[in-house]
């Protein structure tokens, strides 16, 4: 089941890095990266055209209070986002009724990729979800031409979970693979739903 997760004013600290709830005041940040062509797309949603649409989104992530802002200690720049989203089909993946879990999600500017900083916000995330809320697994996906993020995920650890047609926000669908991460501190042994789709075997 989806855990109830609140960023609830945490901030987390990793060498270069903090992550932190957003605020009205980096919307010009957020409209830098948001706006680049290329970036979002390759997330499922749209470059934002124009600074309201990214003080909409700003808006819902505030209200939401699930996606940490990343900022780069070295500018004091938000540089990206990591979300700690619900995971979807909640009802059909029964192996997870009785564990608690979230889905992780990010998107980092342009300017800065290819520097390690998504994985080493992502490893200090799991750490946080996983020994201080003790949440028992993870999941993250990524479409199956975005070979950056799956290298990411893989980088964290993350095992392929399911090979699924996913939905984009731009109203198309891609193949993509949603991978999983399950808390080396508990125990958990589930069984599979849906084998049709499936990838996972270490159980
Ligand atoms: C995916 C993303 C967060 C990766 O962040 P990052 O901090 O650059 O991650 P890394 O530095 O670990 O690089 C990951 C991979 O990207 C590739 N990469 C490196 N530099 C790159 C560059 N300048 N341009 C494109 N890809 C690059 C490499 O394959 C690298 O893997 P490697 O470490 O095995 O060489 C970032 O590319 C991004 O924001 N992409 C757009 C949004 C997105 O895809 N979000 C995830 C949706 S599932």
């Amino acid at each position: 089941m989806n855990a109830p997760f609140r960023i609830n004013g945490k901030t987390i600290e990793t060498k270069r890095l903090i992550l932190r709830p957003f605020k009205p005041s980096d919307l010009d940040d957020f409209y830098e990266y948001a706006s680049v062509d290329g970036v979002g797309e390759m997330a499922g949603w749209h470059h934002h055209e124009t600074i309201d649409k990214s003080r909409e989104i700003l808006n819902v992530f505030i209200g939401e209070d699930k996606v940490f802002a990343i900022v780069l200690k070295e500018n004091n720049k938000v540089i990206g986002s990591l979300g700690v989203e619900k995971y979807g089909m909640e009802e059909a993946l029964t192996e997870f009724d009785g564990y608690k879990g979230r889905e992780i999600g990010y998107v980092l500017s342009k300017d800065y990729w290819g520097q390690g900083l998504m994985p080493e916000a992502v490893k200090a995330v799991i750490d946080y979800l996983f020994n201080e809320l003790d949440l028992d697994f993870l999941t993250c996906g990524f479409y199956n031409f975005n070979h950056q993020s799956g290298r990411v995920q893989e980088k964290c650890g993350f095992k392929p979970y399911r090979s699924l047609e996913m939905e984009t926000r731009m109203g198309t669908k891609e193949q993509g693979t949603l991978n999983i991460l399950i808390n080396p501190a508990k125990d958990v042994h589930f069984e599979f739903s849906h084998p049709e789709t499936l990838i996972y075997k270490d159980n």
